[in-house]
């Protein structure tokens, strides 16, 4: 059976880590015999520059029309101050909204090899194996109202809406709980129901689908707590939970414990496990054309992708164990270098993932 994977590698550095992700995927073709149909798409500025939008009806049908949809980044300096509407990123939100995205994960897992990586000490990272679910086509990214008016006195106001239905957090609460299940069946939604009366839904909501599923443990803890607890002692988590942009903003921050923001890859599933695949960094334009990308984060959301959408664990297996093998290698990407390592490119890293996979599948 043939899949197909729409290829959209957008903006800034997403050309030329998507090549390596290409280069995985022109692997698993030509040594383990999966057929593969791969188009390509333009979004974000790529396709502003083209059509005049970011998210053309082609693209969005191509991306319709596949199994799954591998992007690479969006976004840019020269189109920063075009109207938020028609700006690249509403490209990739237009994408999460249109295919009914609404469950991102996004791993944190610290590979061992690169535990001086980080910022914090070896001894509070080692180990870690963090999921973050985030929501990803509801809350205030969406909310109605929103925009800048004129009130009467003359001064301008900005308004966003932060708002969830019950349902929209039954089906992320349900993803959360299932995905619990397979690991160490903890889940910590993350909120702030202390003042915000949306998140307080969250929470009840969360409260009563625990009860179908009652070998997870069930905590709850507040947006501000949870970002210093990740920073204290971020292996007391298992998986957590949260809005679209509290989710956001974690990520981020949970990226860092793994050694760099280009490490981490992300699924952004619909209900049928449809999904569309990115690393969680962006376009990284100051570094963009220079082969200088960390391209780890896409050779991962690739694993991912076979993993959550074609059904294919053991070539999801293989592709994430020739990650760790490079890493075993001593190779490194500018933003993982220890003091005294030297950097290699973005596509050096990426044939060297490319070999260690030759070799995994001989
Ligand atoms: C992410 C990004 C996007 C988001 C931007 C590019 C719109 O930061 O995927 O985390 O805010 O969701
Ligand atoms: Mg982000």
């Amino acid at each position: 059976m043939s899949h197909q994977i729409a290829i959209l590698a957008g903006d800034g550095i997403g050309p030329e880590i998507v090549a390596q992700a290409e280069k995985v995927l022109a692997v698993l073709q030509q040594d383990m015999g999966l057929s593969l149909d791969l188009p390509t798409g333009l979004v974000g500025g790529a396709a502003i520059d083209a059509t005049g939008g970011p998210l053309p009806a082609e693209t969005l049908e191509l991306a319709k029309a596949s199994d799954a949809v591998l992007l690479g980044a969006v976004g840019g300096y020269q189109w920063e101050n075009l109207d938020i509407a028609i700006r690249p990123e509403k490209g990739l939100l237009g994408l999460r909204a249109e295919l009914d995205l609404f469950a991102n994960l996004r791993p944190a897992l610290l590979f061992e090899q690169l535990a001086n990586a980080s910022t914090l000490k070896p001894e509070v990272v080692a180990g870690l194996d963090i999921l973050i679910v985030r929501e990803l086509t509801g809350g205030i990214y969406f909310g109605q109202p929103r925009g800048v008016r004129t009130l009467d006195n003359g001064e301008r106001q900005g308004y966003n809406t932060l708002v969830y239905s019950e349902s929209e957090i039954r089906r992320i609460a349900h993803v959360a709980f299932s995905s619990a299940q397979k690991r160490d069946k903890r889940l910590c939604s993350v909120d702030k129901a202390n003042v915000l009366e949306c998140t307080e839904l969250w929470r009840e909501i969360m409260n009563e689908v625990h009860k179908d599923y009652p070998d997870v443990e069930l905590s709850h803890m507040y947006v501000d707590n949870a970002a210093m607890q990740l920073v204290r002692a971020p292996k007391q988590f298992d998986v957590m939970v949260t809005t679209n942009m509290f989710g956001d903003i974690l990520s981020d921050l949970a990226s860092m414990l793994s050694g760099s923001i280009g490490m981490l890859p992300s699924a952004s599933l619909d209900v049928n496990n449809k999904g569309m695949y990115e690393p969680i960094h962006g376009s990284a334009p100051d570094i963009a054309g220079k082969d200088q990308a960390n391209p780890l984060a896409t050779i991962l959301s690739v694993a991912m992708l076979l993993r959550y959408s074609l059904g294919m664990a053991e070539a999801a297996d293989k592709v994430e164990a020739a990650v760790s093998d490079v890493l075993t290698q001593g190779l490194r990407t500018a933003d993982i270098c220890a003091e005294g390592d030297s950097a290699i490119s973005c596509s050096a890293m990426g044939d060297a993932v490319v070999n260690s996979l030759r070799a995994r599948l001989q």
